[in-house]
């Protein structure tokens, strides 16, 4: 047996085993989204619930399995403080059980060292190799803040893939672990609507042979890779790797070649996706995982040529301000990276950002282009910061234009139903002239 694997056989425990090493009031930081380390967190919650544990704060981006924690009831134990707002914890933030921390996903580090102590840090790992290392196997995000905690317990999933990257940690530096048999969370790609496909439609062409592209998850992203199967040496910089990648890696489209760094690598923080992601991540260099704080760094998005970053949002009005995270005051969702790769698509040379929504919402009865955003809405992306708009009807391009130019520009992209209406409203509020 190796030196790697004494240690490792010293250090396994159970999941409780290592509940019962985190204490009431600890700052517990984990990896993003399919990385947390759920059976800790499960026998967590059970200890918190028999021992009367209190006032522990787990700090995660998306949790993406319902689990005992994230009951209402848990909130005084084992406080969720979201660091994104997503269905498992929209309710819960809302009705006063969790909370969310705003900023920009790569400022989520540098966000939890400032809230104090970082007493415990966990995620999901894959398998440990010959030389003691484990993968962070789905998400990097988080991986710099292990030097900074106290304890560090590791959950280690055979299912999770060994990707690689700057997401290694070594077993020297961890405190305890314990195995699991449960497999990652899968996550099927949603269907396209036409309407993502129309917009996917308007997006392709203004992806250029050799840009780097940012992609997120849903149906216009996805509209739009189907639409770059004609495409040669598109290079991939993103905080999310998604399986449309994995098609377009697999069709020659996406090879990495112009890249300025990381030439011949896509890089990315996190992952999700179905099996067929996992498995082509395993040990496959091409696939570069780093935290967040690096990956959304926009200097560093802005050091690719050609850099295109495509998002979604929940309304815009007519100044160009997009609201992305919430519906009025409701903490919908979060800014995540968007706002770090507009401006990093903006300072890359060639460089555009796209923000896409459809015209509408509520089965047609809402406009999502608005003359100001809904009370209580969250400026996401300013009309300072924004580039194009884009719905099934065509692009705004708002950069360099004025204030009434954009309007202009964005009731054309609205719904023809709201268009007088928006007009009219333009003129109202003297954003188009009234004459
Ligand atoms: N007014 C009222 N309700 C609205 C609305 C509006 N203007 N726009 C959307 N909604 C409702 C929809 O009807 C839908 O409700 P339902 O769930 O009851 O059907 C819900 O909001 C979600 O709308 P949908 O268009 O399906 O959203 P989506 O899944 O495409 O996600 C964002 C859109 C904006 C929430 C998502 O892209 C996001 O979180 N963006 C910010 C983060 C980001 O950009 N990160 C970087 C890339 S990973």
């Amino acid at each position: 047996m190796s030196e790697w694997q004494e240690m490792y056989r010293e250090k396994l425990m159970t999941p409780e085993e290592i509940a019962k090493k985190i204490n009431s009031g600890d700052q517990c930081v984990s990896n993003g989204q399919i990385a947390e380390p759920c059976a800790i967190l499960n026998a967590l919650a059970e200890r918190a619930k028999k021992e009367n544990l209190k006032d522990i704060v787990h700090y995660i981006l998306l949790p993406m399995r319902d689990q005992l924690y994230l009951k209402p009831e848990m909130s005084d134990r084992i406080h969720y403080n979201s660091l994104f707002v997503s269905g498992y914890c929209r309710e819960l933030i809302w009705d006063g059980y969790a909370d969310y921390i705003p900023g920009f996903y790569e400022s989520t580090p540098g966000n939890m060292e400032r809230r104090g102590e970082i007493n415990v840090f966990y995620a999901t790992v894959s398998r440990m190799d010959k030389h003691g290392y484990f993968s962070f196997g789905t998400a990097a995000d988080m991986g710099d803040l292990v030097h900074k905690a106290k304890k560090v317990f590791l959950e280690v999933n055979p299912t999770a893939p060994r990707s690689h990257g700057n997401c290694f940690i070594h077993i020297s530096e961890v405190t305890a672990l314990c195995e699991t048999s449960i497999p990652i969370t899968e996550v099927p790609s949603g269907e396209i609507t036409d309407v993502d496909k129309a917009i996917g439609a308007y997006i392709s062409p203004e992806i250029p042979n050799g840009a780097c592209i940012q992609l997120g998850i849903g149906g216009v992203p996805n509209a739009v890779a189907q639409g770059l199967f004609d495409r040669k040496d598109l290079g991939v910089h993103s905080e999310m790797f998604t399986e449309s990648m994995v098609d377009l890696i697999e069709a020659g489209v996406i090879n990495n070649s112009k890249k300025n760094v990381h030439r011949g690598k896509c890089v990315v923080t996190f992952t999700f996706g179905s099996r067929k992601v996992y498995d082509f991540l395993d040990d496959n260099p091409g696939v570069q995982f780093a935290p967040v704080n690096y990956v959304n760094n926009p200097f560093i998005i802005s050091k690719n040529d050609n850099m295109i970053s495509i998002n979604a949002c929940i309304e815009v009005d007519l100044f160009g301000q997009v609201c992305s995270e919430s519906i009025g005051p409701k903490n919908f969702s979060g800014v995540g990276g968007q706002v770090d790769f507009v401006r990093g698509a903006m300072a890359s040379k060639g460089g555009k950002s796209f923000i896409a929504m459809p015209s509408t919402a509520k089965g047609g009865t809402i406009s999502k282009i608005r003359p100001t955003l809904t009370t209580g809405g969250i400026v996401s992306t300013s009309r300072n910061d924004v580039d194009n708009i884009v719905t099934e009807f065509g692009i705004a391009r708002l950069r360099g234009k004025t204030c009434a130019e954009r309007a202009k520009a964005l009731i054309a992209i609205a719904h023809p139903n709201f268009r007088d209406e928006l007009i009219s409203q333009a003129k109202e509020m003297h954003i188009i002239p009234n004459k």
